[in-house]
């Protein structure tokens, strides 16, 4: 299929930060996505919900080839981060984790500062580049952390290990660590799943402050989180999406009975 064509019957307008077309997946033998389409939509937040094993953590790990670290995954149909087919012969896979950056379920900051986490990925990218100096460092490990609303908490602890972190320091620590590159998309896999309550919530609220400043695909079994959190919601069943629209209409006027039967608690 030529650029700009669509399976789908919408052109590639450039509307969207990520967008697949036909997109399958196998995990060896076994089909884990099939003929997926879709788009996410830039500066808002889209939810993914379904059930265990329906695919999302896999339609994540697509979008930003990450998937490709497993040898035995095979992939079929396009993916595009704004515009460009990330399976391009011309794509340099750096550029995509720059643009698209991943937050998982389980906080992984690397055992260093809180400073060298934040600068990690900047100045792998930037020192590439040009000589950067302190003072711009400071002010990028400042804002990346008020961005995530944890400069208070640690301005004092810059210089000790992230791991002594609370998890839900952590969780905002990883997803700062993203911010200093600049990326367009950020996927977020479950951000909230090992965090209790008050961590789940103080998480939730920052990613929402997020909204506008990036395009935020976040995968989430909490209802209740996807139903206040996002704007727009994605239902998958089987590896495959069933629904994708408005989060209050989906939730309030869901158009196929399998996405009322998932939220309204029916099956796992
Ligand atoms: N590394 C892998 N190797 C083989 N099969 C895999 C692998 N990862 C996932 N799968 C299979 O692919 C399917 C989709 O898995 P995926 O992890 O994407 O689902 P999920 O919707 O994220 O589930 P959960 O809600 O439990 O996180 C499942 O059947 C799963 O068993
Ligand atoms: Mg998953």
């Amino acid at each position: 299929m030529a650029d700009g064509e669509s399976s789908v019957g919408y052109p590639s307008t450039g509307a969207f930060a990520i967008e697949t077309r036909g997109l399958n997946l196998w995990y060896g033998d076994f089909q884990a996505l099939f003929d997926v389409d879709l788009g996410v939509k830039k500066g808002i937040i889209t939810s993914m919900i379904g059930p265990s094993g329906c695919g999302k953590t896999t339609v994540l790990r697509t979008c930003n080839r990450i998937i490709e670290r497993l040898g035995y995954v095979r992939t079929t149909g396009s993916v595009y981060v704004l515009g460009h087919d990330i399976f391009g012969d011309d794509v340099e896979i750096v550029q995509v984790r720059k643009q698209v950056g991943m937050v998982f379920q389980r906080p992984n900051p690397l055992p260093i500062s809180v400073r060298d986490n934040v600068l990690f990925g900047f100045r792998l990218h930037e020192a590439r580049l040009r000589k950067v100096a302190r003072a711009e460092e400071d002010e990028v490990l400042e804002s990346a952390l008020r961005q995530v609303l944890l400069w208070d908490a640690v301005k004092d602890r810059l210089d000790r290990p992230a791991t002594g972190l609370s998890l839900e320091e952590q969780q905002k620590l990883c997803i700062a660590r993203l911010l200093p590159v600049k990326p367009e998309v950020l996927l977020m896999d479950e951000p909230c799943s090992a965090l209790d309550p008050a961590g789940t919530e103080a998480v939730e609220e920052m990613i929402w402050q997020l909204r506008g400043d990036y395009t935020i695909l976040i995968v989430t079994h909490n209802m209740a989180q996807a139903r206040r959190a996002s704007d727009e919601c994605v239902f998958m069943l089987l590896g495959r999406i069933v629904e994708h629209g408005r989060t209050e209409e989906l939730f309030l006027a869901p158009e196929h009975t399998e996405t009322a039967d998932y939220i309204e608690g029916r099956y796992g």
